[in-house]
């Protein structure tokens, strides 16, 4: 949630950071801004340009002389103060010699405004970031890092910030507490940003600053120390990405219109990578070395609990049913998000799992620290290596999904529910699943990135169903057991990118109240399985159809929906433990194409951002 990025060197930094910036307008787009340092410390050696709006906004409107070889920048996504010029970041003090660019959120802000304006500071902007930088201005401590040590410390919150200062032209300062942030070490030129996605096409060295970490970034390197000044002395490492997979979805070879596009075409490879050496098809297992678990503490583990945000969270309803299915431990998921606001029993025999892409996600964050204080053990399912939550488990399990950018979460969800399927086999064989079963699950596994590829292959099919449901107001996505949480997906996906109402309920609970809705404005996609359910599965589409509500059935082939009026969309059989995620597939291209069809910038949905590092 917003991005940062900040380059130090002998290049023009301008371009450099709106080039960094559009890499991370995915994190926030209400607004982007960004500082230079010009020659000499005279009053004007800072220079801002910000403004409401895309970083091309930003960047058509930038002043021709607008130049230096130091700078930060920012893209926005509105916390404190609505989305408009002046709240814009980067902020400075008063007599213009800081500029502060920041990700995350000061709690005490509203009390550190007053004080400010009772001291005779007048305020411009209704950021809680502002007051960084006049705490800045006013710190009487001869460095930029006892400057920024001494606003920090009257701080309490969040924070990923870099800090310019016209009176120490050779330095960027940048903190972490919850924010993300990287250094990135280039040939006598260094960068700062929040995502890698900033660094790639300039480094892959880099060192990730832990929580309560500062740095000092010049041109010819970087240190790191404590709050207390002492020296962290961190070393920068190369990091194993593929730059060429964050390029531009709509200028590289992929030709997508979009990240999501791409992203959800990705998914048959991205599904490959995350089972490539995983899968024992010899005894029916799965490897899975990163967990860092013995078989007998595999044993001990009486209940598993799984914990995740918004899709993460639903993918993790999935998973909790591949346990108890697989492994017949009892296994639940909970919404990271209100999970340590319940002061949570932590108990030793639990497995805790956390599920994010990003592995940045406040929420999700913060409940891991929560068990790890109360002596639990956790273990994460995490897309981005080396990120807040990855570092924070005792072990875990990488998805491989290659970087996601589009908000809408696809091929990392994909590869949740994968890394799932081989804990819940893992779990399951070192108790009561027999190798037979193992095997049938693992050959499921092995056949589905092919049976994901025949899905996508449909797209155009889905089109067509999406272009109709996209004109109905609201819809019910509907499902059973394993089908719920695929329903809650798809009405996620649905709502997040078309804007339409999306509400998802277990088929079950449709007699119980929301059948009153029912009518023929009114869509219900309904995942109807060829399992053990099916028949009631129709009987309640039969309910629905005698109401004359239109029906969209996510079915197998096969499948006899007793003459009932519906437009169906077959996916290929698998085991049925399985269903969930081959069933969730349509839902994302029925999202996809009903946004656009209305015309909807899909990788950046309104109100939203990618990774959402603010509570
Ligand atoms: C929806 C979506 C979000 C994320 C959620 C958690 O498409 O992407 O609901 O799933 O914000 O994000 P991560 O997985 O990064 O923790």
């Amino acid at each position: 949630m917003c991005g940062i990025v900040g380059y130090i060197g002998a290049q023009q930094a301008p371009p450099i950071l709106l080039e960094g910036l559009s890499r991370l307008e995915h994190r926030g787009y209400d607004s982007a801004g960004l500082v230079v340092r010009a020659n000499g410390r005279g009053p004007r050696a800072l220079k801002v340009a910000k403004r409401a709006g895309r970083v091309r906004d930003l960047a058509d409107g930038l002043p021709k002389r607008f130049a230096g070889t130091a700078g930060i920048g920012h893209t926005r996504w509105a916390t404190h103060g609505p989305a408009n010029d002046v709240n814009a970041h980067p902020h400075t003090d008063a007599a213009q010699r800081v500029a502060v660019v920041h990700n995350g959120i000061i709690d005490n802000a509203a009390a550190l405004r007053d004080k400010l304006t009772a001291d005779g500071v007048e305020l411009v902007s209704d950021t809680d970031t502002e007051v960084i930088a006049h705490l800045i201005g006013q710190s009487e401590a001869d460095t930029l890092e006892g400057k920024v040590r001494d606003a920090l410390s009257v701080i309490d919150g969040t924070w990923g910030l870099a800090v310019l200062h016209a009176d120490f032209p050779d330095r960027i300062v940048v903190a972490r507490n919850g924010s993300p942030l990287i250094v990135g070490v280039g040939d006598k030129e260094m960068y700062v940003a929040s995502d890698l996605a900033a660094l790639v096409r300039h480094t892959t060295t880099v060192a990730m600053l832990d929580d309560g970490e500062l740095a000092t970034v010049t041109a010819n390197g970087f240190t790191t120390f404590r709050h207390d000044l002492t020296a962290t002395s961190k070393a920068a490492s190369r990091v194993d990405v593929d730059p060429a997979s964050y390029e531009d979805a709509t200028e590289n070879q992929w030709g997508h219109a979009s990240y999501m596009h791409k992203e959800m075409l990705e998914q048959p490879a991205a599904a490959e990578r995350m089972l490539r050496g995983r899968l024992d098809e010899r005894f029916g297992a799965a490897h899975l070395g990163g967990l860092n678990m013995e078989p007998r503490e595999f044993r001990a583990i009486r209940r598993v609990k799984i914990l995740g945000c918004g899709s993460a969270y639903y993918v993790g309803q999935m998973g909790a049913g591949l346990i108890e299915d697989l492994a017949r431990i009892p296994a639940d998921a909970e919404a990271a998000s209100e999970f340590r606001y319940r002061n949570p029993i932590i108990e030793p025999d639990t497995l805790y799992v956390a599920v994010s892409q990003s592995g940045e996600t406040i929420d999700s964050l913060l409940a891991v620290q929560e068990i790890r204080r109360k002596g639990g053990r956790v273990i994460g399912l995490v897309n981005v290596v080396g990120s807040a939550i990855a570092r924070e488990c005792d072990g875990g399990i990488y998805l491989h999904a290659g970087p996601e950018v589009a908000v809408a979460s696809t091929k990392a969800l994909t590869n949740m529910f994968l890394g799932f399927a081989l804990l819940a086999i893992q779990l399951g064989r070192v108790r009561d699943l027999s190798i037979a079963d193992g095997k049938r699950l693992v050959t499921a596994l092995a056949a589905l990135p092919g049976q994901i590829e025949q899905i996508l292959a449909k797209e155009e099919e889905y089109a067509e169903v999406a272009r109709t449901l996209a004109e109905a107001p609201s819809l019910f996505f509907i499902g059973r057991v394993r089908g719920f949480p695929v329903a809650r997906e798809g009405a996620q996906k649905f709502k997040e990118i078309s804007y339409r109402h999306a509400e998802a309920y277990q088929t079950s609970e449709l007699k119980h109240g929301p059948l009153a809705l029912i009518e023929p404005a009114l869509p219900t996609v309904a995942i109807v399985p060829a399992d053990d359910l099916t028949e009631r599965n129709v009987g309640a589409l039969h309910e629905i159809a005698a109401r004359r509500g239109p029906l969209v059935v996510v079915t197998h082939e096969g499948v006899d929906l007793g003459g009932v009026a519906a437009t169906r969309l077959d996916v290929p059989r698998s085991e049925p433990e399985l269903d969930p995620i081959l069933m969730t597939l349509p839902l994302q291209l029925l999202a996809y194409h009903a946004a656009l069809h209305l015309g909807h910038d899909i990788d950046k949905p309104r109100n939203l951002a990618k990774s959402v590092t603010v509570e």
